[in-house]
């Protein structure tokens, strides 16, 4: 009988937190179109613990569960993550996301034509590619075979609205795919093997427990000051070859041609962000619209070039390969994510001809993260 019976919950074979990639496992037997409380009550823990969870064979999945899935992680949040700030057509997000007009805290993304897809018609998608946003991409001549992390992120306007709690990618439509070697191009020889647009996760808790005790001690007490209308303002500045934050170039948009700026609006949060079942903590920042660091001695760091490397060498031993976790899509999978306790990337090139359709869903929180002391 529907409702009974609880999903099972299986950590993926590396997900360890001390000697793996401390995320990722399986949920199965959860129905997803119907669930009790009790059935959300295993989902729920699962996610605060394992900070990614998959569900195979979600093809049925209605646009409307999928909103529900993803508002009951905070239920008095009812509007899409970057609520209205999409209109902003020099926005950095605006070509990438497509809204289900019946369900508009739900958008499309993906790659190629789409003649018909919940009331959208005639669409084209475009799987972003890194050529559009790193100052250095891969040659032309290696583009099949090749492959960078897009821009690590968090899920989140960081101005005006909260970072949503969670994320929710559905696999609609997945091209067969090979396999492409993605390069960190950063001087440290790193690389990985990859699925063809994979989703490349990273635990901001990995993140945080590998530092030495002495960065411990800065990001607990160091806060990050985010730029007004974020993805307006880096609109013109391009990506580091690792895609984690940006080259300091003085392409940033000045404020006289960003959007109006309410200063009440621009967030200034915690670098380590507490989980609220297990209280771990997550360096959680967003590299590319970082703007500013306060210090606990009350000093600004206000220098973009110098706030970046800071940030730049705090975060990057966490992407290492040996602690990234890449989704190998299929068709039907649900892939439900702690946006307040990893960073994420979009990879991989797509020929114009590879259709892919995937639906997205986060929600801007009621509440801001709860840093490290509370
Ligand atoms: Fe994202």
């Amino acid at each position: 009988m529907p409702g009974l019976t609880l999903p099972t919950v299986h950590p993926l074979p590396a997900s360890d937190l001390k000697t793996g990639i401390g995320l990722g496992a399986e949920i199965r037997g959860a129905d997803l179109n119907n669930l009790s409380d009790q059935q959300f009550e295993v989902i729920h823990n699962a996610l605060y613990n394992h900070q990614v969870v998959i569900f195979k064979g979600q093809g049925a999945l209605t646009p409307k569960a999928q909103y529900e899935l993803t508002n009951r992680f905070d239920q008095s949040s009812t509007s899409y993550g970057h609520g209205k700030t999409l209109d902003v057509k020099r926005s950095i997000l605006h070509p990438d996301l497509k809204t289900i007009p019946h369900q508009p805290q739900v958008q499309v993304i993906g790659n190629g034509h789409v003649p018909s897809f919940e009331g959208l018609e005639n669409i084209k998608l475009k799987h972003p590619h890194h050529r559009t946003f790193h100052k250095d991409p891969v040659p032309i001549e290696e583009d099949l075979n090749v492959t960078r992390f897009y821009r690590w992120h968090i899920d989140a306007a960081l101005y005006d609205l909260n970072p949503p709690f969670v994320t929710t990618l559905m696999a609609v439509s997945v091209p067969k795919g090979r396999r492409q070697l993605l390069r960190y191009d950063d001087g440290t020889g790193d690389e990985m093997e990859v699925p063809l647009g994979t989703t490349a996760f990273a635990s901001g808790y990995k993140m945080y427990d590998i530092l030495s005790e002495e960065q411990k001690e800065f990001v607990r007490t160091t806060k990050v000051q985010y730029a007004p209308h974020p993805y307006v303002w880096m609109s013109s500045a391009k990506a580091l070859s690792d895609g984690l934050g940006l080259h300091s170039e003085g392409l940033e948009l000045p404020e006289s041609e960003l959007p109006l700026i309410d200063e009440s609006k621009i967030q200034i949060l915690p670098m380590v962000w507490k989980n609220p079942v297990t209280g771990a903590l997550a360096l959680q920042v967003h590299p590319c619209a970082v703007q500013k660091l306060h210090l606990k001695d009350g000093t600004i760091i206000d220098d973009l070039a110098e706030v970046r490397r800071i940030v730049h060498d705090l975060q990057r031993p966490g992407i290492s390969p040996k602690y990234v976790y890449a989704h190998d899509w299929e068709e039907g999978d649900l892939v439900l994510f702690h946006n307040r306790g990893v960073i994420h990337s979009v990879v991989g090139a797509f020929a114009e001809d590879e259709v892919r359709i995937f639906r997205q869903c986060n929600l801007a929180a009621s509440v801001p993260p709860t840093g490290p002391d509370a």
